[in-house]
């Protein structure tokens, strides 16, 4: 019996994600024996700082009790961070879980999904999960274009997701931009900006959502320990938004979402949130280096507040993801994102790898 008949109809459709090629399966695939570079998955090439893992290490010995249910000291203390309420905050075991969490709560089945495309692939993914219709709207010169999303809105919009700055553009939109989207909306429409990269950005325009949350109810905003605390491996992300919003998230999650250790590490995090100050100023200098070295090979590459760049291949270039993977270097294929072959997406790693990287580059092109 194939197990798809008895299926839901509706999630016969879904595409399972895919995530970046882990780095022991490329080792087993083509047998390489040297070290491999990942620059896929938008990861912290650093591991987390000793503070964290300390915490970590002594979480541990606790193992054998469940976890705070609610993430409640986690809670609080990304309340006190960010001059919200306790009770604005809700922890997911990471941020990707709050976005399914959301659909799960208010989606119904007349209901449409609004968001940008190409952008994080999760959107299609639980648009498709609920069984509702996903309306993409096209990215404009690889930015997102918000008078093109207002557009799209019909009387059955529920949800618009606009990831901010962009994956997997690095592009970002603006407080002008997000404030004309915002002006006049209906408010029964909830407003997601995902905000996985907020730490990275350094543009001025760069909207303050919670600020606009003060007036406009109907967002919320998503955001993760797993970029620039280096956590990605413990899942662990945030939203902010009204409380009776995060009551609705409360009672469609799981009575234990988000491990004991996880929420010790996220707690420490916040504590030294400042050590991560040079990291980011790093990824800044390194993403330079690399987009330049890109753009001189003859990529276009559009600018990026986040620690990724998307590089477009001219023509004559073609595909040299696969060259990449003989080198040992795992990037990040665009096609899936509807974006044409030989485009790619990659992170920023330490000063070596990007050396290495940008070796590479010169090597194939
Ligand atoms: C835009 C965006 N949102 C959300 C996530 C998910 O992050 P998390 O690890 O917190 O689930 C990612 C991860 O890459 C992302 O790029």
């Amino acid at each position: 019996m194939d197990f798809q008949d008895l299926m839901r109809p509706h999630l016969k459709k879904v595409r399972p994600y895919v995530p970046g090629k882990p780095i022991e399966e490329l080792r087993r695939e083509r047998n390489f024996k040297g070290e491999i570079l990942k620059l896929a998955s938008n990861e912290n090439p650093y591991p987390p700082i000793k503070e964290i893992t300390k915490v970590i290490i002594e979480e541990l010995e606790q193992l054998n009790r469940y976890p705070n249910s609610g993430s409640y000291y986690l809670c609080r203390d990304i309340a006190e961070r960010y001059g919200v309420d306790t009770e604005q905050v809700f922890v997911g075991n990471g941020s990707n879980e709050i976005i399914d969490l959301l659909a799960r709560a208010f989606i119904n089945p007349e209901d449409e999904i609004v968001f940008p495309f190409p952008s994080f692939i999760v959107y299609p993914i639980v648009s498709q999960l609920m069984g509702v219709k996903a309306v993409e709207v096209p990215l404009k010169d690889y930015r997102l274009d918000l008078r093109a999303v207002k557009e799209a809105i019909t009387h059955r919009t529920k949800i618009i997701f606009i990831c901010n700055p962009n994956n997997p553009t690095g592009t970002y939109v603006s407080s002008g931009d997000v404030e004309q989207l915002l002006n006049g909306l209906r408010s029964d429409i909830i407003v997601a900006f995902d905000e996985a990269y907020f730490e990275y950005v350094v543009a001025d325009d760069y909207p303050d959502s919670l600020e606009l949350l003060k007036s406009h109810p109907n967002i919320i905003v998503f955001r993760t320990f797993s970029k620039i605390f280096s956590l990605s491996g413990l899942r662990v992300g945030y939203s902010i938004s009204e409380p009776s919003l995060v009551t609705c998230l409360h009672k469609v999650r799981q009575p234990f979402n988000v491990n004991r250790v996880a929420q010790a590490a996220a707690r420490a995090a916040l504590k030294h949130s400042e050590m991560m100050n040079v990291r980011v100023k790093e990824n800044r200098t390194q993403m330079k280096l690399v987009r330049d070295s890109l753009i001189e090979h003859g990529f276009r590459v559009p600018e990026s507040q986040t620690n990724f760049l998307l590089a477009l291949p001219h023509a004559e270039i073609g595909d040299i993801i696969d060259k990449l993977l003989e080198l040992g270097i795992i990037v990040r294929p665009m096609e899936p994102f509807g974006l044409g072959k030989g485009t790619m997406r990659v992170s920023i790693g330490t000063p070596e790898e990007n050396k290495r990287f940008i070796a590479a580059i010169d090597e194939i092109v």
